[in-house]
């Protein structure tokens, strides 16, 4: 398949393609594949047969209006979770293009500078197809709303939604916006109907955990006695993030043990063993109620049902 990089190069783009280009990022290049994602195998299943499947397959639905790919795919859930690793790796295995911007690389201060900004990313996205657009903090684009700036974000918005229905329009193009959000009740209406397919990435349960503890470790020095049921108990409530915190801590505790000296062998480090990760844990634990009492951005609470 030609990669979005090659493409770009034929394409003439104009400045504002340019600045959108910016944030493209070559699938060859991008290291996270599905492999790297614990604990989410139907999360992956499903974006493969509803995305992937009928964009390399477009040969067979043709004809088909029904078979298309959805043109918008919101994945929604508490931060550290694996909405970006999922975006990414569905771009790498797929092989789309890939731009990953934020809301707020869309709306300026200016409205011309806005609209001028949000039709390049659609035609960019165009030449490039197949492309995914990732928006992270997708919720962004209502929330600003309600900012001193309202008129320039709402004509911003409705521009952005008139290019998005002409992707729908357009059968052949191929072009996904895969939004993330972790307040998705921050979503207006209006935007949430464009993104038919809606994937609730939660907090891991304690398969997930343990699946991910395992994966985090597994190029690590670890100690064989090592239970990682244990830790996957005692850490509910986590993140993916927080869990690959614990076990950063842990490493950090075995590197603490060393003397340093100008050159280390390769096993002057020991092993990571229960009692680090214990250690680690608890001291997650602390840091999060720390937070929770300092009313730190988010909470389990605002996860959507
Ligand atoms: N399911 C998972 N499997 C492996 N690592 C994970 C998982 N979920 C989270 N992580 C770790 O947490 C980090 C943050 O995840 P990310 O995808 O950026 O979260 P989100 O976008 O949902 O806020 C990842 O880089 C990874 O190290
Ligand atoms: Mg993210």
């Amino acid at each position: 398949m030609r990669t979005g990089q090659n493409k770009a190069k034929k394409f003439k783009l104009s400045a504002y393609e340019q600045r959108i280009n910016a944030h493209r990022i070559d699938p060859r290049t991008m290291k996270i594949t599905w492999r790297d994602i614990a604990g989410l195998e139907e999360v992956i299943n499903e974006l493969k047969k509803k995305m992937i499947f009928p964009v390399l397959n477009r040969h067979l639905f043709r004809e088909s209006r029904l078979l298309q790919p959805p043109k918008g795919v919101l994945l929604y859930g508490p931060p550290g979770c694996g909405k970006t690793l999922i975006a990414k790796a569905t771009a790498k295995e797929a092989g789309f293009a890939f731009i990953n911007l934020k809301m707020s690389t869309l709306t300026h201060r200016w409205y011309g500078e806005s609209q001028k900004l949000t039709a390049a990313m659609f035609s960019l996205a165009t030449k490039l197809a197949p492309t995914i657009i990732f928006i992270d903090e997708i919720d962004a684009l209502l929330r600003s709303r309600s900012s001193s700036d309202h008129e320039v974000t709402a004509m911003m918005k409705a521009q952005f939604m008139t290019l998005w229905d002409g992707l729908e329009t357009d059968h052949q193009c191929q072009v996904i916006i895969m939004g993330a959000t972790n307040r998705p009740e921050d979503i207006d209406p209006a935007i949430l109907r464009r993104m038919p397919t809606k994937i609730h990435i939660k907090l891991p349960n304690f398969e997930q955990r343990k699946q991910i503890l395992r994966l985090i470790l597994e190029n690590e020095r670890v100690d064989p006695l090592i239970d990682l049921s244990h830790i996957a108990r005692e850490t509910e409530g986590f993140s993916g993030s927080d869990l690959k915190e614990i076990c950063r801590k842990a490493v950090l505790l075995c590197v603490r043990d060393i003397i340093p000296s100008d050159i280390l062998s390769d096993d002057c480090i020991r092993p990571i063993n229960q009692d680090d990760l214990q250690k680690a844990t608890m001291k997650m634990k602390e840091s999060k109620s720390l937070d929770e009492a300092l009313d730190l951005p988010f909470t389990a609470s605002l996860v959507w049902h």
